[in-house]
């Protein structure tokens, strides 16, 4: 089915709503739980209008909201120039380069409106969005340990972001290198042992070290659980 990209509007609103609804309620993604109530929504989404905030929806044959991607400037002092980065695709959709489309679309409107970092937060059990992220070129940064308790299971929340001069890895013309040097330093700062990727890298291919972290992220989850019990 082809879908759509476009800016939301306040006609999107509902739709916008039961999509943000369905996410949340999967209880794994988002720190929402359920979307707030449509005044709540719609406020937050006339503000971010009015403010010139990225936010982009992808849209069904039906024009029904499948998928969001919002950046949202900072307010204080001094932080105007970083966006706070949100997105998420209804799970029957996901898997299908929506997310991308999202991403790509709003990161481009954000640096075009003089966003220079554009930070987020994602769980660490969400292996699927961290490789998401970085194969957008979103460079790991710290983390925010034992961060939720829910459903009685800890998670641990990432720390990630993308600087506007950091050319993205995804790019056809951005240097293999640049994906492959985050890794390494994601892989030495997470494992404490400098000198681990040399070895490694005589032995794995860039594609190998990624799936060789996000497995470190699912047992690292899968840690957090037994410390639970
Ligand atoms: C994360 C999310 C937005 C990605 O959207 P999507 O439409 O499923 O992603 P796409 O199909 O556009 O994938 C784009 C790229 O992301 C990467 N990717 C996507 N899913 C991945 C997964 N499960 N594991 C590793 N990489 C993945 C791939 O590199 C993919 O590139 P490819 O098409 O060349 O394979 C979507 O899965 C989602 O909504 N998840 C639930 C909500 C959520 O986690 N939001 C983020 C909270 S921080």
């Amino acid at each position: 089915m082809a879908i759509r990209i476009a800016p939301i509007a306040l006609e999107h609103i509902g739709s916008y709503r039961r999509t943000l609804d369905a996410v949340a309620r999967e209880r794994r993604y988002l720190l929402l739980l359920e979307a707030p109530a449509l005044p709540d929504v719609e406020a937050w989404i006339r503000s971010g209008i009015e403010r010139g905030a990225p936010c982009f929806i992808a849209l069904d044959g039906d024009e029904e909201v499948v998928g969001w991607c919002a950046i949202h400037p900072g307010s204080w002092p001094g932080t105007e120039h970083v966006g706070h980065l949100g997105i998420g695709v209804l799970a029957s959709h996901r898997g299908q380069g929506i997310g991308r489309q999202l991403i790509e679309t709003t990161v481009t409107a954000a640096f075009a409106a003089n966003l220079e970092r554009i930070e987020l937060e994602v769980f660490a059990s969400n292996g699927g969005a961290i490789g998401f992220y970085e194969a957008f070129g979103f460079r790991y940064e710290g983390c925010r340990r034992k961060a939720r308790y829910l459903d009685g299971l800890y998670d641990d929340l990432l720390l990630m972001a993308l600087l506007r001069d950091e050319q993205c890895p995804s790019a056809p013309s951005a240097p293999v290198e640049k994906k492959s040097q985050a890794i390494i330093e994601r892989i030495e700062r997470e494992s404490g042992v400098l000198g681990l990727v040399g070895l490694l890298t005589e032995h794995l291919s860039a594609d190998e070290l990624q799936v060789l972290l996000l497995e470190a992220f699912r047992q690292k989850g899968e840690r957090s659980t037994r410390t639970a019990q």
